[in-house]
């Protein structure tokens, strides 16, 4: 993460100051990225950069001829325009009001829309330029005159809460998982669920890098013996809200040969499924899946894979995640979809992204944060966790990481509740991304609460009449 003390300010501090004067911000997370592996992303990125070109700076739609809100893909601009537009419309002109005048059309209207305050210091996503006086926070020295956890690490900010686990011997099976846990929208921990559905062992890079036993070509290649071109990232830390750089066709043979070079890329990012890769076949199916409408909701396993030391951004996925961690240690830290305006999305310019720096969390400018109800888990080799969609989650991994995350779109939103003034709601173009994160997950927990009780499910109640000898077997991932 680039960040500068006060006491020996570089050359590179005062160019970021500058490109943040001019307006521009778009900067490199690691300045001092070896020259000699740089030499290789340009070979592989003119397609990627040409779509991000073409992206380029989108103009977003808005009512208000005088305040065009102009959006660039290349940099993580603050939505504060949109937000000051989004806040005038809940003026009675567009009848917002109507919602607080009655209850009984939005019973849990409680928003209270939240912007960021002013700082120095620019603290986003990728980049925190520190000001004097800020060392013995940011080095967590007692005598930081902040509050806790200012310009710390994310989750130092608040006392830390657990979630709901099950014990490797007493894991549920998917009508418990379905009931407790996906309709009620709860992530949850469960220990040695990865350990039962895979052998640990057939991860480790001597494993992937070994010949088949059946074949004489490798386990980290195709079946048949082609090469398997993944994604992979350059950064530990999100530099740009498209993740670049990245490479896409990266062989994954050579990755695991390299990753753990300093100058190497350092994440390999890439769906086992979705290819004629060989791994499905060492994977069996999760018991807490074994039921036809999780099992038929599954899109990919995506893998995981680094050689630690990563720290994600602060965002949400909108499909749920069923992590295995195979190798290596996870803390994650998870918050309700309720907790989204402290989250500052309506700041960010992508949607399901937060604009905090989670390596240095400025309370100063993100106040609200140290208020966030948040869920710590440690997610140990062998491991799984669920995490619902729509949930934020900051994920730090150590040592060599290696996770695969079961990808599920489940449906789980039955029409019943949605009332057509709650759709309202959420359609009206006064409505915070927040705001609507919180009505979607109110409705979705009402659901599972008041709208179906247990003797009325229909989903998920038999477990899948037969047990796919592994993944291999199963059919319905999409394919790209
Ligand atoms: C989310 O917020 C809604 C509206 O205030 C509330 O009804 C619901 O219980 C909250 N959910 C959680 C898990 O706090
Ligand atoms: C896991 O794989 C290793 C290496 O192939 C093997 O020695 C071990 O017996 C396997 N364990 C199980 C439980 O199958
Ligand atoms: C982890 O990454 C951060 C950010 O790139 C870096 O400052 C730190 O030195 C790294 N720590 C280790 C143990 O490699
Ligand atoms: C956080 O909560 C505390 C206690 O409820 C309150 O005093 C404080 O004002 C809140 N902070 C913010 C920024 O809302």
């Amino acid at each position: 993460m680039t960040t500068a003390h006060a006491s020996g300010r570089s050359m590179l501090t005062f160019v970021l100051l500058l490109l943040q004067l001019s307006g521009t911000v778009e900067i490199p997370v690691q300045a001092s990225t070896a020259a000699a592996a740089d030499a290789e992303w340009p070979e592989r990125q003119p397609l990627q950069q040409q779509a991000v070109d073409a992206m380029g700076t989108q103009r977003v739609a808005s009512d208000d001829e005088d305040e065009p809100i102009e959006l660039t893909h290349k940099s993580m601009v603050l939505r504060d325009k949109k937000f000051v537009l989004a806040m005038k419309k809940r003026t009675e002109a567009y009848g917002f009001d109507k919602y607080w005048a009655d209850p009984s059309t939005a019973p849990f209207l409680d928003f209270a829309p939240i912007a960021p305050a002013a700082s120095p210091r620019h603290c986003e996503v990728h980049k925190c330029v520190l000001i004097e006086g800020d060392e013995p926070c940011a080095e967590g020295r007692a005598e930081c005159e902040g509050p806790r956890g200012h310009l710390r690490s994310f989750g130092e900010q608040m006392d830390l809460q657990s979630i709901e686990e099950h014990h490797a011997a007493l894991l549920p099976d998917a009508p418990y998982f379905w009931r407790e846990h996906v309709a009620k929208y709860k992530p949850v921990l469960l220990r040695g669920a990865a350990s039962k559905v895979t052998n640990l062992t057939d991860w480790s890079d001597e494993a992937l890098l070994s010949a088949r036993d059946d074949a004489d070509h490798l386990r980290c290649e195709l079946k048949g013996g082609g090469r398997w071109w993944v994604t992979v990232e350059k950064n530990n830390r999100i530099s740009h809200n498209d993740r670049f750089p990245l490479a896409e066709g990266y062989d994954f043979c050579r990755f695991i040969r390299e990753y753990r070079h300093p100058d190497a890329p350092t994440y390999c990012i890439h769906s086992i499924t979705d290819t004629l890769s060989d791994l499905p076949t060492k994977l069996s199916l999760p018991g807490v899946l074994a039921c036809n409408e999780l099992y038929n909701s599954m899109h990919a396993v995506r893998m995981w894979f680094s050689r630690g030391n990563t720290t994600s951004s602060q965002h949400f996925d909108t499909h749920d995640n069923l992590m295995l961690q195979i190798d290596g240690i996870k803390d994650i830290y998870l918050s309700h979809p309720n907790e989204s305006a402290k989250m500052y999305m309506d700041h960010h310019d992508k949607y399901g992204l937060s604009p905090l720096n989670v390596d240095r969390v400025d309370l100063e400018r993100f106040p609200h944060v140290a208020n966030a109800s948040v869920q710590h888990v440690r997610l140990m080799p062998g491991d799984a966790v669920y995490i619902p969609d729509g949930y934020w989650h900051v994920i730090k991994s150590t040592d060599r990481n290696l996770a695969l995350a079961f990808e599920i779109n489940t449906r789980r939103l039955a029409p019943e509740p949605w009332t057509p003034a709650l759709n309202e709601l959420y359609e009206h173009p006064g409505t915070l991304w927040a705001e609507q994160r919180k009505i979607m997950a109110t409705m979705k927990e009402a659901w599972a609460r008041d709208a179906h009780d247990e003797a009325e499910w229909t989903q998920c109640k038999e477990p899948l009449a037969k047990m796919p000898a592994s993944l291999a077997d199963y059919n319905g991932w999409v394919q790209h």
